[in-house]
């Protein structure tokens, strides 16, 4: 299985954060928290910061869109330059015409589900998604405790894929750490976002590392 680590710069210092960016080139993608205070009762960055991000960052941008109207505003971070773009199932008015845009542009497509928002009325469209993100706290803010309650709905969705026989990415964000990524790879995620994780500390590099090689150490079983 390949593992993906996408460092949350959420939690690295927004003074710094060229050199941020530099201090986690042996992650997969670095994620990138859009939110807009109507979404979710927090505000960070817009798409002039993405234009630049994409332009300093060594590793390619993994943009998670916690915002209202993603159809008007998400095709624009997709031209910016983000390797993916993931827009939020509950804020999405037609997601399947927002994915083919994003794909039209160049953008792999994600869904995110916030944690009580079921997968069922997903699970017949993840044919036109590249990636589906489980999210494992409430979205709005790091440093939150990942909600176990959320594995199954990631587990019915690795299944589902699976049985199709797609290539889409299962990513978790929120609450992932060395002690909590494991459960989440053995549900079947293989896209691991971590923001204090990697961050809270002097070494993001180790803890890339060890994020890396304790999801390794609990490959998903199916069913
Ligand atoms: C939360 C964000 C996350 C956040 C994760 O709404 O979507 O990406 O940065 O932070 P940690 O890893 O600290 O829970
Ligand atoms: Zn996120």
């Amino acid at each position: 299985m390949t593992t993906r680590i996408n460092p949350s710069i959420l939690a690295a210092d927004f003074a710094n954060l060229e050199r941020e960016l530099g201090r986690i080139s042996t992650a997969d993608l670095v994620h990138v928290d859009i939110m807009d205070n109507h979404f979710v009762p927090n505000l960070t960055f817009g798409l002039p910061m993405v234009q630049r991000l994409a332009q300093v960052s060594p590793i390619p941008l993994d943009v998670h869109l916690m915002i209202e109207d993603p159809d008007r505003w998400g095709p624009g971070y997709a031209e910016a330059g983000a390797h993916s773009v993931t827009f939020h199932a509950e804020a999405a008015g037609e997601p399947v015409a927002l994915a083919r845009r994003l794909r039209q542009i160049g953008a792999r497509a994600g869904i995110a589900l916030k944690p009580g928002t079921d997968a069922t009325p997903y699970l017949d469209l993840l044919p036109e998604f590249d990636q589906v993100l489980v999210m494992t706290v409430e979205p709005g803010f790091g440093g939150q405790s990942f909600i176990p309650e959320t594995m199954s709905k990631l587990a019915r969705i690795a299944d589902a894929v699976q049985d199709a026989g797609l290539d889409v990415w299962l990513q978790v964000d929120g609450g992932i750490t060395a002690e909590t990524i494991g459960i989440a790879a053995e549900a079947g995620a293989n896209t691991f976002v971590a923001g204090s994780a990697v961050y809270n500390g002097d070494d993001p590099a180790q803890r890339i590392a060890e994020l890396r090689d304790a999801a390794a150490a609990h490959p998903h079983s199916h069913r």
